[in-house]
């Protein structure tokens, strides 16, 4: 015997005589155990073999010798078998080699193998275990132990749960006690075959927070009259071997991968469609939407496993397609894959240019349908756009702009608030309580983007730009900002042209970190990133000089400001003009709106502004007002009329300041803009000094009346003045005194209101 094998053996002589001098009972049956793992039941695998310990060689180590292990150490379920000294190797002798089992024996040395201390192997060949550990609660006939019909330990008998009231919530304790991810189905009906001891839990509810189903409310034990036809089961994440993390759904989301008892994510190196669709077909989920690289849905944690992932497209799983080797990646998290499968998506965009864009369409009962575009504005395309991940919201087409739907009409009368999650969660009646037909069906513009975007301007293609970088929305600073970088925002955004390029934080200063400075694009890039600058976070600036863009398909030009002048739209990308037949001051509020120009003064005819040239694009413009762009009140197309006949506008100007639900942009109740949100001011000491300058401001003549508590109905958001006590000659409302932005004791019963004595002239400049 050699010295190495010596110092073993008197080990566990000592362990021995010292369990023997605390008088606990040893298991001298238990010649198998677990080292070096970082909980009970899970390790390097040792067996015990003349009195030594000693390690079992991994060629053709499994499963099924894996649950052998597991079921002989009283440790539940196997979940993996582990080669290659996952654990560390050992030292000592290599006893087994080329173990065998059928998964019936009830010890590891029961089962076939080259007999002991008879191998070819190496430590770093070491084999090693993980099981589930000791539970009340487990998952049997299913393909792991993550799915299955559920049992659960009471008064030492195995016995199963009745499917009634049995939902995903209970379902949810089930995976997570199990240490088996998210649940993805809960089946009833003994999908999993029936069991055979007492049905030991009815009408099971757990809130979802319990640690073990047993705590969850249910019957009371084995007092139930269900049959074992009735057998609930569990299909959880875990049992499927890949995840999509970070999307809206189950469906959608960073693909993740289990491997080694542990969630890892997928490089996007070579990562295309074809791979996509091996993975929504694994879950389920349908077809393969979009593949997407680059972290789109957040980086993830702990380890890459997958890297150049190389599918035909038929695998029924992804840890089947050609890459480079579980955990063989050189990539960081930032380059993580993802994916969009159509199931789990009941809204869709068709016919439209990208899968962003287009004629809405919605899912019921199994069966795609259109939705109506009576009601149908910004707000609702808003959650849309969110909803499928696109960003936001450009345009709301109606009188289908996209082309005809065809199937049921399932929605209209949308009423969305804007900040819902899904457009279902919408106010609006259903199929039969309208009367809509195809030719009215809603569309849809998203920005697409997840990289910049336009705030605070009032319209999706106006504002501050922000750009998205580290999952982190930021700035960028004005210097040497200029219409060429704007031209790629606006590009970017499918936001038409660039109207100007806007510095000195002119739509409000913004807040976080200032992303971008000194920008050179030279107007041809796709993405404001792929223009020239200092570099993420490398700037000298501060957030007054945050740049902004005004970008449209509708432009006023030869005006004294850009908020007046003749009307040109862009199509096909030529400026044209728009013929004045029918042109009202209804048609420019929507210009002034888009234009982030305050409200309308005029709607001029004639060329009052000059005739143009080119197409002339639009003619017969019929809005209703409220629509948010120009282009959707009418069809464009080649019309009789000549550049004498062109449309023009007048607006008032960018205001900070506004008279709302008082039937003309001169009354209604006081709003103000701060920092980039309307909000109202308060009645206390509201009098008729204040509305002389509100009317003045606004080119509204002079004050009529001063109305208090809400006269014009109540605002909501902010209200951010209080105690206001102009002296009546202050030039605007905001250099009055007042108790300082933000700081009342009101509430939106006493929004303070004005009523001016003429309609509005625009701003002098
Ligand atoms: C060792 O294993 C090989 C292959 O199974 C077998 O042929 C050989 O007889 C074994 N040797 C001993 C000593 O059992
Ligand atoms: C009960 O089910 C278990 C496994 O689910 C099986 O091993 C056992 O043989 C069954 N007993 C009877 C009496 O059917
Ligand atoms: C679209 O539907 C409307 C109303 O049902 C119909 O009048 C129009 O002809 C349809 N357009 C096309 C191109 O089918
Ligand atoms: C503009 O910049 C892009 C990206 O750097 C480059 O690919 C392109 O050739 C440039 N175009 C011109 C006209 O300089």
């Amino acid at each position: 015997m050699s010295e190495q094998r010596w110092v073993p053996l008197f080990l566990l002589y000592t362990v021995w005589a010292s369990l023997l001098l605390v008088g606990t009972r040893a298991d001298a049956s238990l010649d198998v155990r677990l080292v070096e793992g970082d909980r009970p039941c899970v390790g390097r695998v040792e067996v015990l073999h003349e009195g030594q310990w000693g390690t079992v060689c991994d060629d053709g180590w499994d499963m099924k010798d894996a649950e052998v292990v597991c079921r002989q150490l009283g440790c539940g379920a196997a979940v993996e078998a582990l080669s290659s000294a996952y654990f560390g190797r050992g030292d000592g002798t290599i006893w087994m080699s080329d173990v065998s089992c059928s998964g019936s024996e009830s010890t590891l040395t029961d089962c076939d193998s080259k007999g002991w201390g008879n191998h070819t192997c190496h430590h770093k060949e070491d084999a090693g275990v993980i099981c589930i550990g000791k539970r009340d609660v487990r998952l049997v006939e299913g393909s792991s132990h993550c799915e299955g019909r559920v049992e659960v330990l009471h008064e030492g008998q195995w016995g199963t749960v009745c499917d009634d009231g049995w939902d995903m919530t209970d379902a949810e304790v089930v995976c997570r006690q199990l240490d088996c991810g998210d649940a993805v189905e809960a089946p009833g009906s003994a999908q999993f075959g029936q069991g055979n001891g007492t049905v030991w839990m009815s009408k099971v509810s757990c809130t979802g927070s319990e640690s073990s189903v047993k705590d969850c409310t249910s019957t009371d034990w084995g007092k139930n009259g269900c049959g074992h036809k009735e057998d609930a089961g569990v299909i959880c994440s875990v049992s499927r071997g890949v995840r999509l993390v970070g999307g809206g759904s189950t469906c959608d989301g960073r693909v993740e991968v289990y491997h080694q008892a542990q969630w890892g994510t997928v490089c996007d190196d070579n990562w295309d469609m074809k791979d996509a669709e091996v993975v929504c077909r694994q879950l389920g989920c349908g077809d393969a939407i979009e593949a997407l690289p680059d972290a789109h849905f957040g980086p993830g944690k702990g380890s890459i496993w997958m890297d150049e992932v190389s599918c035909t497209g038929s695998e029924s799983s992804l840890k089947d397609c050609v890459s480079r080797g579980w955990g063989m990646s050189n990539c960081g998290h930032k380059e993580d894959a993802g994916v969009i499968c159509s199931a789990g998506r009941d809204l869709r965009l068709k016919d439209g240019s990208s899968r962003c864009e287009g004629r809405v369409e919605v899912l019921r009962e199994g069966q795609w349908g259109t939705v109506c575009n009576d009601g149908w504005d910004l707000k609702d395309a808003e959650v849309v756009c969110r909803q499928l991940d696109c960003g936001t919201a450009v345009k709301a087409p109606r009188d289908a702009h996209f082309g005809n739907g065809t199937g049921p009409i399932l929605m209209s009368d949308v009423s969305c608030d804007g900040s819902e999650s899904s457009l279902k969660s919408c106010k609006s009646v259903g199929q039969g309580e309208h009367s809509c037909s195809h030719g009215e069906d809603a569309g849809v513009t998203c920005t697409g983007s997840r990289e910049v975007r336009l705030v605070d301007g009032g319209n999706p293609c106006a504002g501050r730009v922000e750009v998205q970088h580290n999952n982190q929305w930021g700035t960028v600073c004005n210097d040497g900002w200029d219409m060429k970088d704007a031209e790629v925002v606006c590009r970017q955004l499918g936001c038409g042209a660039a109207i100007e390029a806007v510095s000195s934080a002119l739509f409000g200063p913004g807040d976080g970190t200032i992303w971008l400075d000194h920008v050179a694009c030279n107007g041809s890039e796709t993405s404001l990133k792929d223009c020239g600058s200092r570099g993420w976070g490398n700037h000298d600036c501060h957030h007054k000089e945050d740049a902004g863009a005004i970008c449209s398909d509708v432009k006023l030009v030869t005006g004294a400001t850009r908020c007046e002048g003749r009307v040109e739209v862009l199509h096909d990308g030529q400026w044209g003009t728009v013929c004045d037949n029918g042109w009202d001051l209804k048609d420019a509020e929507v210009v002034c709106r888009q234009l982030d120009c305050g409200t309308a003064v005029e709607a001029p005819r004639g060329a009052k502004f000059g005739p143009g040239t080119g197409p002339v694009w639009m003619s017969d413009v019929s809005c209703d007002g409220s629509e948010s762009s120009l282009k959707t009140c009418a069809t464009p197309g080649a019309q009789s009329c000549g550049h004498e006949d062109d449309a023009a506008v007048i607006c008032t100007g960018k205001r900070d300041l506004r008279l709302v639900d008082g039937g003309g942009p001169c009354a209604g109740r006081v709003e103000v803009l701060h920092k980039g949100q309307w909000g109202t001011v308060c009645d206390d000491g509201w009098d008729m000094k204040d509305a002389e300058v509100v009317c003045r401001q606004l080119g509204c003549g002079a004050a009529v009346e001063a109305p208090g508590f809400a006269h014009f109905g109540s605002g909501a958001g902010r209200i951010w003045m209080d105690k206001v006590a102009c002296t009546g000659s202050e030039a605007l409302l905001k250099s009055c005194e007042s108790a300082g932005w933000g700081i009342h004791v009101c509430s939106h019963n006493e929004d303070a209101g004005v009523v001016c004595s003429d309609p509005p002239k625009k701003e002098e400049v």
